[in-house]
């Protein structure tokens, strides 16, 4: 199979974990017969420093060329970077926002995952890790307050900012049917996450979920609030399957999810439309203190390509021989330096790579 592929190095660590996944990728064409077509475009802080812009048209023009797009991180330190001088729809953040809307991403799908090798790493008691986790977030990715209208404007001396969230019915059904339908091919279980106690666009969305639950029966249901869903996360994450929800509390939860993981470096991400195509990037980001140091963990990049391989693919054994390569490491105790424990072997990024393509 001819597999055309765009990469987003980006920033940061970007082009580290990126490069890694290559090699991963590069392995598994090899070992089972593909044809890989690779290249490299500019987006975020990159793209700025060389067009000015955080996206360019040539950079949508060539990621709707191919099947799928492989990201890196994108962004840099606020506090230091002179992309932060720019104004907000210039900065490289704009670029991700930009790639997503263009695509029409809007299913974002985040796993969190507690692997039992780094079970040591999870930041909760004992008596909760133990029963391990494993959890989808699903996450509208081109909607709500993301994308409603916004200003900032001065009456009578006086600042007001004003952001929108929105949703309409067709935005909330798509993103529900693509729940339901993972959540059959996995434990059965949606937990649909919303604020309906005071939000209208909550209540629609939980109007709207109920209604596409009818032609799931075999799917549970269930609704709950934000709030307590991020209690719930560090209470008793096993309870969770998929977890279904807007693009703020999705974008807030998937970060809390991924640290009781205790390995953010280990997570990784789909975004996708409504056909084959995806982007597919880590959960974490751009790192920009780690940069260049052959320190970051490639490991959610390559798990990232792991579920290209998977989604816009239909690859299932390639994307299973990645993911059993990643267990294999972990067993055989190579760990880069975030998920480092004693009695374990320290890896840097190229290592940590080299290691997982000879186990492909
Ligand atoms: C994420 C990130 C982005 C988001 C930022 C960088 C705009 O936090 O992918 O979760 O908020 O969606
Ligand atoms: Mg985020």
């Amino acid at each position: 199979m001819e597999l055309h592929i765009v990469c987003i190095p980006g920033d940061g660590i970007g082009p580290e974990i990126v490069a890694e996944a290559k090699k991963v990728l590069n392995k598994v064409a090899e070992k089972y017969g593909h044809k890989l077509d690779m290249k490299d475009v500019l987006m975020g802080g990159a793209s700025i420093d060389a067009y000015g812009v955080p996206l360019t048209e040539e950079t949508i023009a060539a990621a709707k060329a191919a099947d799928a797009v492989l990201m890196g991180s994108i962004g840099g330190d606020p506090n230091t970077s002179s992309w932060y001088q720019l104004p907000p729809d210039r900065r490289p953040e704009a670029g991700l926002l930009g790639i997503r809307k263009a695509l029409n991403l809007f299913a974002n799908l985040r796993p969190a995952y507690l692997y039992p090798e780094l079970a040591a790493a999870c930041p909760l008691k004992e008596e909760i890790s133990r029963a391990g986790f494993d959890m989808l977030i699903m996450r509208e990715l081109t909607g709500g307050l993301y994308f409603g209208e916004r200003r900032t404007v001065t009456e009578n001396g006086v600042r007001r900012a004003v952001d929108t969230l929105t949703y309409d019915e067709n935005e909330i059904r798509r993103i529900a049917v693509k729940g339901f339908e993972i959540a059959r091919k996995r434990r059965g279980k949606v937990s649909s996450v919303d604020k309906a106690n005071v939000l209208d666009s909550s209540r629609l969305w939980r109007a709207v979920v109920n209604e596409v639950a009818r032609d799931y029966p075999d799917v549970k249901l269930e609704h709950v609030l934000v709030d307590n869903c991020a209690m719930q996360l560090v209470k008793d994450p096993a309870q969770f399957d998929v977890i279904l929800t807007e693009n703020m509390f999705g974008d807030i939860l998937s970060d809390e999810a991924s640290m009781v993981t205790g390995s953010i470096g280990m997570l990784s991400s789909a975004s996708l439309n409504d056909t084959k195509f995806g982007l597919y990037e880590p959960s974490h980001g751009s790192a920009p203190d780690i940069a260049g140091k052959d320190v970051a963990n490639p490991i959610a990049t390559v798990l990232s390509a792991a579920m290209m391989l998977r989604y816009s693919f239909d690859l299932d054994a390639e994307a299973d021989a990645v993911e059993e390569a990643v267990r294999q490491v972990l067993k055989d105790g190579y760990r880069t330096g975030d998920i480092m424990s004693k009695g374990c072997t320290l890896v840097g990024c190229r290592q940590m790579g080299d290691l997982l393509a000879e186990r492909i």
